[in-house]
């Protein structure tokens, strides 16, 4: 590996292939990105009643995210202090404690080593056990409803780190009263891609939708989302927004209030849901929001690995397994004040499009796997990829945070998403990240709250 500021340029939109496949880099991106980001671990419905818990990854660390006594929530490494076994094997459940397989070993739900087999006999009373406990993950909180871990004690809060994107995020998250849960199982799904591909893919890509997806969209598109058609041979520029700056967070969106519900075959109780509601949204998050963003296609990502699609309603994280491997975990998500007839018919049509069968999954999980396996020779990992479209067409809009690209059909988000990864991978520590929180566009952008006022 050579110096890592050579691997990818935002202002041509390139990327080296190396970033697919290079080991090195792999283990620098474990260190400067899952070692330092906040990471989504679970949705607070998923553990509801103290002793719950859920397990998951941060990066390649297998966590264990448990709800506390006094209704706190704690994560800590599923791998025990003595001789490194994992102590919890389920996915998720409720627990008293967690003991270990291998020698017996009892851990509270507060992480402490509570009990330890043959203590005064083998180790004759003189273990310290406040030494031995599970280690917690440096840092945990919630942002409505979604939990957050980070393993870099000088990483700036979870709000400070949202930043911006909370202006997006609130649009599912705190549009309606009760806010959202999680519904069903973890779907997961083992792909032979570089985690990197997925999000890019999600972030900012609706060039590959009418071209890549055009067969499941001839098979369930009922509802027209900003001029993109089958095949890709119209589009219109004016009906949705690529927007990125926002320290690796971005949005794509679609104003028109409605397409989120697009793949469905009959969305007339999703629209009649919209309709119904749409006055307390607007209450609650403003006219801009409530009109245009609430109801419409929006791809919403949290740097580096969450993502949620409101409206097609999954939210999804990518656990990458070394350069060439992820798991891909998605859930269905809904509002709580959905009727529970809307939530089933979401549940149902997220496994026909974005199911681990689904007809949108499968087309990009090829695609995905195709451009990380044919990065990855010899030649090709000298080679790069591009970004390049619409360079440098972007600029501030009046109401959204960050900076805009017009349309749906942009390489723009993605050009940012990489920015932020350069800038975490060259960055020895937080102090030497670009400052977090801060617009590009500087003075003249839209705060959170000014937009709030001009809607
Ligand atoms: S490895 Fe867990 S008790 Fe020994
Ligand atoms: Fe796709």
């Amino acid at each position: 590996m050579t110096g890592p500021t050579q691997f990818t340029d935002f202002a041509t939109g390139r990327q080296s292939r190396a970033i697919f496949s290079d080991e090195a880099l792999y283990r620098l991106e474990m260190e400067r990105i899952f070692g330092r980001c906040w990471l989504f671990l679970a949705h607070e419905s998923q553990i509801p009643r103290p002793g719950d818990f859920f397990r998951t990854f941060m990066g390649e660390d297998d966590v264990i995210v448990i709800r506390q006594r006094d209704m706190t929530i704690g994560a800590f490494l599923n791998s025990c202090p003595h001789r490194g076994n994992r102590v919890c094997r389920a996915d998720r459940g409720n627990a008293k404690a967690f003991t270990c397989n291998y020698h017996g070993w009892a851990f509270a739900p507060d992480g402490s080593l509570a009990s330890v087999p043959l203590e005064q006999e083998a180790y004759f009373g003189e273990l310290d056990k406040s030494r031995f406990g599970l280690v917690p993950v440096a840092q945990v909180a919630s942002y409505k409803g979604l939990v957050f871990g980070c393993f870099d004690p000088a990483a700036p809060s979870l709000e400070d780190y949202l930043g911006d994107a909370k202006f997006y995020l609130d649009v599912w998250l705190d549009a309606m009263p009760g806010g959202t849960a999680l519904i069903g199982e973890t779907q997961k799904v083992d792909l032979e891609t570089n985690w990197k591909l997925p999000v890019e893919n999600v972030c900012g890509d609706g060039y590959h939708l009418g071209w890549a997806h055009a067969g499941a969209m001839r098979a369930v598109q009922t509802m027209d989302i900003a001029g993109l058609t089958v095949g890709n041979d119209s589009i219109d520029l004016e009906g949705g927004l690529s927007i990125a700056g926002l320290n690796g967070h971005s949005t794509l969106a679609a104003l028109d209030g409605v397409s989120g519900y697009s793949f469905y075959p009959d969305p007339k109780p999703m629209l009649d849901y919209l309709e119904a509601n749409r006055a307390t949204v607007i209450e609650r998050l403003g006219r801009l929001r409530g009109e245009k963003l609430w109801g419409s296609q929006i791809n919403i990502t949290i740097f580096p690995n969450l993502q949620l699609l409101p409206g097609l309603n999954w939210l999804r994280t990518y656990h990458p397994k070394g350069p060439g491997r992820i798991e891909q975990w998605t859930w269905v998500t809904v509002e709580r004040a959905m009727p529970e007839s809307m939530q089933a018919a979401i549940l149902d049509n997220q496994c026909l499009t974005f199911g681990p069968a689904g007809l949108f999954d499968n087309d990009d999980g090829d695609n995905l796997a195709a451009s990380t396996e044919q990065s990855r020779g010899w030649r090709t990992a000298q080679m790069d990829l591009h970004t390049n479209m619409a360079v440098g067409r972007s600029g501030p809009r009046e109401g959204f945070p960050g900076d805009i690209a017009q349309g749906l059909v942009s390489e723009h988000n993605q050009r940012y998403f990489y920015r932020r990864w350069q800038e975490h991978i060259d960055a020895a520590s937080w102090a030497e990240v670009p400052a977090y929180n801060v617009n590009p566009l500087g003075a003249g952008a839209q705060s959170e709250a000014a937009a709030r006022d001009a809607a």
